[in-house]
């Protein structure tokens, strides 16, 4: 069994039952650098405060440097035995530097460790996640820009409603995408990783020396960071706080939601019934016993794995509720939900970013579709306004001339003049022809301009 952080107070060994209960170390390696990266700036503020010597400051933070590279480089093994990832890399840095790492954990906690780790991971992970949103999203405007032409049949209801344009159908998601990326972009930026908080209380360091401490290391690697990471304000708040794990989970089912949709257009769309597009083979898998099948099994993996989203935002909500404050022990619990969804939207963008450029769309099946007539009956209504007929009527007029074709087995294309004038005076076959056309009934819709997004 590995080093304990902890143990003086203990006259005997834990129960191993529970050692494995309540190890997180399977699941909290992942915050591995993020951990190394809040410990550099932690000799850093010791070195501040002068709780630590130049040399041991060195060695420290030279003894970190090498657990950081280790880890970048994939070099980086954990012992299994370790608690978790804080007590495993203290361990590491004690084999490393000797004793000069025991002085490593003055005036902090695994209860500040933890939530700038987490803080740091999820920061990083929005910023990244949202940069996929927008991939995706600049593969389906390529779509849309080759197929520019293209009109469907839109659905209400799943019942053909309106022909529209491929590309106002498909700008719905571009929008969809923009909104996620945005919230991604918005929360990445409002995380603040915050060091200074110790077990709940603060720590006996002046703020000051925190802020200059981030500021150096931040110098010192290179980094980015000295405006992303702070001197805590409220203690009690951050080791308190997972709001931005439930924020990002959100954001995260929000985009498995709005995937999900697209997944189930696209497998609705490449049903035999349907026909409309054609899936890559090498999106799609066979049948064990049809030789025919080709199913779209990854559509339908990202349209099964939102309820895995949902629930890992729901696991956590519920986790939270009624904590006292500050930190407990049951907030453990939030990260193996949080690196689930991320990596299930990394996963999901990733793949629908190649699978979408290679659709093909069956034109004649969806021309084919396009004849029906119900899809031009708004239109023929919105005729009959214009000649001064109220909406209402117009729509009793119209209703009543599709009851008369359902019912006679007759199109209204095939419809006398006199037939169609017994319905309105309005109506006659060179109405009907120059309406009931996909074309027409697209250029007439005026009020919308999609929006290229990219
Ligand atoms: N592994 C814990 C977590 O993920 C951090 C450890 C804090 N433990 C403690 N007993 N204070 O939340």
């Amino acid at each position: 069994m590995a080093k304990k952080l902890w143990g003086g107070r203990f006259s005997k060994k834990t129960d191993p039952l529970l050692e494995e209960f309540s190890s997180s170390l399977d699941v909290d390696k992942e915050l591995a650098l993020y951990d190394v990266a809040g410990s550099c700036f932690h000799v850093s503020v010791l070195k501040e405060a002068n709780l630590i010597s130049a040399a041991e400051y060195r060695a420290m933070y030279g003894g970190l440097k090498q657990i950081f590279q280790a880890i970048k480089s994939g070099t980086f093994k954990v012992d299994e035995s370790s608690e978790d990832i804080h007590s495993d890399i203290q361990n590491k840095l004690e084999k490393k530097i000797g004793t000069a790492a025991l002085k490593l954990h003055a005036a902090r906690s695994r209860n500040d460790q933890i939530v700038f780790d987490v803080k740091f991971y999820c920061k990083e992970s929005c910023a990244e996640a949202g940069l996929l949103a927008i991939d995706l999203l600049e593969r389906i405007q390529g779509v849309i820009d080759k197929s520019e032409d293209l009109i469907l049949p839109g659905y209400t209801h799943l019942q053909h409603a309106q022909s529209i344009s491929l590309k106002n159908y498909f700008s719905a998601y571009l929008e969809m995408l923009a909104r996620d990326a945005e919230r991604l972009k918005n929360l990445a930026v409002s995380i603040r990783p915050s060091l200074g908080s110790g077990a709940l209380a603060g720590t006996n360091i002046d703020a000051d020396k925190y802020a200059k401490a981030i500021k150096n290391v931040c110098k010192q690697l290179g980094l980015v960071y000295d405006k992303h990471i702070f001197a805590v304000e409220n203690s009690v708040d951050n080791v308190s706080d997972r709001d931005f794990v439930i924020e990002a989970l959100s954001a995260l089912a929000i985009i498995g939601m709005h995937l999900s949709r697209l997944c189930e257009d696209l497998i609705i769309w490449s049903t035999k019934e349907f026909g409309f597009i054609e899936l890559d083979d090498a999106f799609c898998t066979g049948s064990s016993l049809m030789p025919q099948k080709k199913n779209p099994d990854s559509l339908e993996l990202i349209r099964g794995n939102t309820g895995k989203l949902y629930g890992n935002l729901m696991s956590v909500l519920t986790m939270m509720k009624g904590l006292p404050l500050t930190y407990n022990r049951d907030m453990q619990l939030d990260k193996e939900p949080l690196f689930s969804s991320f990596k299930i939207i990394k996963d999901e963008l990733k793949i629908l970013a190649k699978l979408i450029p290679t659709i093909k769309f069956n034109k004649a099946a969806i021309e084919k579709q396009l004849e029906d007539e119900s899809l031009y009956a708004t239109d023929l209504a919105h005729y009959l306004v214009e000649k001064g007929i109220a909406f209402k009527d117009a729509h009793t007029i119209i209703g009543n001339l599709v009851r008369f074709s359902l019912k006679n087995n007759i199109a209204i294309k095939k419809m006398s003049d006199e037939e169609l004038a017994q319905f309105s005076k309005y109506l006659n076959q060179g109405v009907i022809k120059k309406i009931f056309d996909p074309v027409y009934s697209v250029k007439s819709k005026k009020s919308v301009k999609p929006r290229k997004l990219k």
